[in-house]
């Protein structure tokens, strides 16, 4: 019988969490492999899990197509600029959408080559314990000092609402549509739902959003809620309904029917052509052998790690979406490396206070740390700034003068607690905050700091200014 392979680290699932963990592993002279089943829509077994496949990568191609196409029919006219008879070929739009991510896939399979990780293909199952923990992959056993489990998170679906990924769809099917449907429902209006409601209402549907909360967007701060309402709803004709109780669903020959209560208690229809179902993700820890071993799984199926992302078994880790806090790429990558580095006998650390949002709608809405209602619920006393980039030269320059900025910071030290952004570049902006609030910095800081000019970067400096109401463009 031939030898079990044995690694020092395996890694189980390659997303973003996983496949960067691996490398990071391998940089650091472990022997390490990956263990990832992901098969893509042509049947092909494919590395980068949800992010390059299904989610963060294809989700922004296609907001970026869109927003490009929007911006032709609409938005050049101020520039003196004329387009008549702009088109959209939705086919060559997935198709550019699916080269980009075949380009980031092969990325990762080149990455694994170059750092020397073996990648077993097939879903991995510990069945063992003991001085090294056994795990089955494609009908074989490998054995593995260290064990790095990184199986994300897939769409949660409601009950009595079938996901055929056809009419009714999660997030795979809604990035795949073949053509613009007429009017698009959409369950849930959190990230996935206004993201890609937002595609598919530039491109010409009809979008009708249906949401359990009363709240619009009830984790940011309450002002960049507010102005995201206006924009969504009343420039852009997103139709929200908040407070809704989702009843049946049906699938008729000519819609999709959604019966539904809405907030005063009345009994609403919805028709619609295609159905987005997006009411947030639960982590993928069936199948995984976690009792085998006495792996701690939490009841909504979270593994259950400390600060450090260890687990209740020695020498298991686990990362990502499969662990408790926000489900995104970059606290998925950041365990990762953590995790890999807490094996190779280093002393990393993540400040999760630290770890940026950012809504990739139009206009974006990115923020970090504490929202104003947030510090304030937690007995802090906050000083706020704020600053609109409808005063702003570059602003107005790029024709993109809408949103702001607000920092909040703590009104005895000065010390930023959150910033919070609105406006088409928020990603980008947003790593100020990052970067400030990694370093424990003040908003004096910021307000002391050089800011190029013109950029849409001044109105962050501004806002800064603004926690002592001394701005001086305003
Ligand atoms: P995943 O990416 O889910 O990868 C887990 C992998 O593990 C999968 O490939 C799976 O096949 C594999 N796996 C599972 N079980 C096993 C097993 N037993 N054996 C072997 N392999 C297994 N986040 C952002 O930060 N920015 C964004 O813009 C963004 N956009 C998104 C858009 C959409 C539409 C969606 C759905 C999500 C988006 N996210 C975004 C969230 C982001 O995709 C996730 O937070 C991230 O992918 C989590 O990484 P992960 O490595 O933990 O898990
Ligand atoms: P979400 O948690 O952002 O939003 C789900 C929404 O559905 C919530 O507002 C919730 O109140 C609502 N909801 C839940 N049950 C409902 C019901 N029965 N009826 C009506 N509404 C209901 O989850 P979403 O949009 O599915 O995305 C999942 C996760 O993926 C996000 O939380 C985020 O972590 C990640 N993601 C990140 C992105 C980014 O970083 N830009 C983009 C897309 C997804």
């Amino acid at each position: 019988m031939a030898m079990a392979q044995a690694f020092d680290v395996v890694v189980i699932g390659a997303g973003p969490g996983g496949y960067i963990a691996a490398v990071r592993a391998a940089q650091l002279g472990l022997k390490t492999a990956c263990i990832e089943g992901w098969k893509n829509a042509k049947g092909e077994l494919a590395l980068g899990g949800t992010c390059l496949n299904v989610g963060c990568i294809p989700s922004k191609a296609l907001l970026a197509s869109s927003e490009e196409y929007e911006k032709v029919s609409h938005h050049l006219e101020p520039h003196g600029i004329t387009v008549s008879g702009a088109n959209v070929d939705i086919g060559k739009m997935q198709a550019r959408k699916d080269a980009i991510v075949t380009k980031m896939v092969k990325g990762v399979e080149y990455l694994f080559k170059k750092n020397k990780i073996t990648w077993l293909p097939g879903f991995g199952r510990f069945v063992g314990g003991g001085d090294t923990y056994k795990i089955a992959v494609g009908g074989e056993t490998v054995e593995a000092k260290y064990v790095i489990v990184a199986t994300g998170s897939k769409a949660r679906h409601l009950p009595g609402i079938a996901v055929d990924n056809e009419a009714i769809c999660d997030n795979e099917g809604a990035l795949a549509f073949a053509a613009v449907p007429k009017r698009l429902g959409v369950i849930g209006a959190g990230v996935i739902g206004l993201e890609l409601g937002s595609v598919w209402r530039r491109l010409g549907s009809e979008v009708t959003l249906l949401e359990a909360l009363p709240n619009f967007l009830d984790a940011c701060d309450e002002a960049i809620a507010k102005e995201a309402w206006k924009a969504f709803t009343r420039t852009q004709g997103l139709a929200i309904n908040l407070g809704v109780k989702i009843g049946t669903v049906t699938k008729g020959r000519s819609a999709i029917v959604v019966e539904y209560t809405d907030d005063k208690g009345a009994a609403q229809k919805l028709e619609c052509d295609k159905l987005v179902v997006s009411v947030g993700r639960v982590p993928n820890t069936e199948g995984l052998g976690a009792e085998a071993v006495g792996l701690k799984v939490d009841p909504r199926g979270f593994i259950e790690v400390d600060e450090r992302c260890r687990t209740n078994l020695p020498n298991v880790f686990a990362i990502g979406d499969v662990v408790r806090g926000p489900m995104l790429a970059h606290k998925a990558e950041d365990e990762g490396v953590m995790a890999a580095e807490l094996i190779a006998g280093q002393k990393p650390h993540i400040d999760y206070n630290c770890i940026p949002w950012i809504i990739y709608t139009s206009p974006e809405i990115a923020w970090v740390g504490k929202t104003e209602q947030q510090a304030k619920a937690e007995g802090l006393t906050v000083k706020t700034g704020q600053f609109p980039f409808s005063i702003n030269g570059r602003a107005l320059g790029i024709n993109e003068p809408t949103g702001f900025v607000k920092i909040v910071a703590d009104a005895a030290t000065d010390r930023v607690l959150g910033m919070h952004i609105i406006h088409s570049r928020a990603s980008d902006l947003i790593q100020e905050g990052v970067t400030t609030m990694e370093f424990a910095g003040a908003a004096e800081d910021i307000a002391r700091i050089t800011h190029g000019h013109p950029t849409l970067s001044e109105v962050i400096r501004e806002a800064a200014l603004n926690v002592e109401k001394r701005s001086l463009n305003m």
